[in-house]
């Protein structure tokens, strides 16, 4: 097989990787796609460095047996613990944080940006660093939101949701009040809680999905390296997951709605 017929791997920690693969699709809908969510051991964003970076590998070995021409660690945890290289071998990799800060950078008017991601993310302070050499005046302000990522793969995702919303004005209303005017979803779980985050943060401000920019800034990499699958054709998705698949067959979907122009298969895997 010609390198750019060779499939993308994307892989997180559970189904927020899909906000990555959700963008691929749509700028892309000819690529071969296989995906990992290592729903079995989410969240990532909780545990050590160490065991982050031991599942890492295990997630880079796996989507390297598909022979892909690009990995993205559509996982903010992992790419703030890789600190924007990847360590595990050779070949196009991008992870969310670079992609996530020039969107941000480029969006804010007033240069207040805030951040929310897993706890080992914000204390990595990986996306602060980047915006920070990007636009050094930058007022910066950071939140762990450990609550969101069990609240997504459990499926509370909507306005409706009480226990959703309430626990968005917890963790978001301290950032409203500090007058920024974009917030980066430093984890790729956040964006499918969208509209509560935005309900709660208010129009003026622009939210920025970590897992989206990546989708587009991995399309921009294969393109520089002349990776790009002729278009015209009909990619095919394949979905990994390390636990059940009936749970994360109705995430997927739920989310990925509508994605018609692909062919969707959704299986189980161990990694160890
Ligand atoms: N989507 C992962 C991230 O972007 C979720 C982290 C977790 O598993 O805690 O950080």
């Amino acid at each position: 097989m010609t390198d750019k017929n060779r499939a993308i791997g994307v892989f997180d920690s559970g189904v927020g990787g899909l906000t990555a693969v959700k963008e691929l699709i749509r700028l892309l809908p000819q690529e071969d796609i296989v995906y990992l969510g290592d729903t079995a051991r989410v969240p990532y964003g909780t545990k050590s460095r160490e065991t982050i970076l031991r599942y890492a590998e295990q997630d880079f070995d796996f989507l390297r047996k598909f022979g892909v021409k690009m990995i993205i660690s559509a996982c903010g945890t992992v790419s703030s613990v890789l600190a924007g290289e990847s360590d595990f071998g050779e070949g196009l990799y991008t992870g969310v944080i670079r992609p996530a800060a020039e969107a941000a950078v480029s969006t804010t008017k007033n240069g207040r940006i805030g951040i929310i991601g897993t706890s080992a993310t914000i204390r990595s302070g990986s996306y602060k660093n980047m915006i920070r050499t990007m636009m050094p005046d930058a007022v910066v302000f950071e939140k762990a939101c450990p609550m969101f990522v069990p609240l997504v793969e459990n499926g509370y995702i909507s306005t409706d949701c009480l226990p959703c919303v309430e626990i968005a004005k917890e963790y978001l209303l301290p950032l409203r009040a500090e007058g920024i005017d974009t917030l980066i979803l430093g984890c790729t779980h956040y964006p499918i809680i969208s509209d509560v985050i935005s309900m709660v943060m208010g129009k003026g401000v622009s939210l920025i999905s970590s897992g989206g920019e990546a989708g587009k800034y991995a399309y921009r990499m294969l393109q520089e390296n002349g990776l790009l699958r002729d278009s015209g054709g009909r990619g095919k998705v394949t979905l990994y997951c390390t636990d059940s698949v009936e749970l994360f067959r109705e995430n997927a979907e739920h989310f990925l709605d509508g994605l018609d122009r692909v062919e969707l298969k959704i299986q189980s895997c161990r990694l160890e």
